[in-house]
């Protein structure tokens, strides 16, 4: 594991949309599609509105052949709910970007998980086989729970694991309601769709950003691990042959000059 290390957040965030910019441009440019993997949560809101601010000094690009899927949705909540992951990319950045360039069209080009399905299975089943239709996800980018989760894959989560239902760790209820609920654990749903850790290690580029002290226990542990195990889901990437990890000073606790 050798992450790039940056003094601070918004530098990382910088970094990181001018790396993720210049893929989504090189893919369009040579083959007109781009599958983006996306995540949610407080780590990607710097790089989402440093993305925003890139694309709004190419208004040129067609951005139709731009396909974007999300990690994961809460279960059950309604898309419209406020604390939807649907309601926050299109806060955060689908509605945005659609505003700056309007060859993209969030409706047809993104994807995320229903958290109001009637039938889960079928739900989990259709979401798999829309990231097959469109080949696969050329570049994911991930957070890292405080636990090693990526995505909603809890602690106990291997690589075997597909888009499923899963149960929230207590710890990331408890920490999705500090940061988004205003502290009050009742209203933070108790199950996600999410994809699998499987689902994620088929990406063909992972991008993986950790910023804050609250990272620094799991990415050492990530550090003194040699072997993948499902107590960390996030060890599984170690195997991955193209993961770039993305860390600040904060998280890992030594700045080192970039490279
Ligand atoms: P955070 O969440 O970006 O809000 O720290 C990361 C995660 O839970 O994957």
């Amino acid at each position: 594991m050798h992450p790039q290390i940056f003094p601070t957040y918004q530098d990382l965030s910088s970094h990181v949309a001018q790396k993720v910019f210049f893929r989504i441009e090189q893919h369009l440019r040579d083959k007109n599609h781009m599958v983006l993997g996306l995540a949610t949560g407080k780590t990607p809101i710097g790089l989402y509105a440093h993305l925003l601010a890139l694309f709004e000094t190419r208004p040129d690009l067609n951005l139709s052949g731009l396909v974007a899927f999300n990690l994961d949705e809460y279960y059950p909540i309604p898309p419209t709910a406020p604390h939807s992951y649907h309601s926050e990319m299109q806060r955060m950045f689908f509605g945005p970007l659609q505003e700056i360039n309007p060859s993209f069209r969030a409706e047809q080009q993104t994807h995320i998980p229903h958290g109001d399905t009637p039938d889960i299975k079928k739900e989990c089943r259709r979401y798999e086989e829309a990231i097959h239709r469109h080949g696969s996800i050329d570049l994911q980018i991930l957070g890292i729970g405080t636990n090693g989760h990526i995505g909603f894959n809890e602690p106990g989560s291997d690589d075997t694991t597909r888009t499923r239902l899963v149960d929230l760790a207590p710890e990331t209820i408890q920490i999705n309601a500090d940061k988004f609920f205003h502290g009050d654990t009742n209203q933070v749903p108790r199950q996600a769709i999410s994809m699998g850790v499987g689902t994620i290690l088929e990406a063909t580029e992972i991008f993986l950003l950790a910023s804050g002290s609250s990272k620094r226990a799991i990415l050492q542990d990530l550090r003194e691990r040699n072997e993948p195990t499902p107590h960390n889901p996030a060890s599984y990437l170690l195997r991955h042959p193209h993961v770039r990890w993305f860390v600040d000073d904060e998280a890992w606790g030594e700045y080192k000059e970039r490279k």
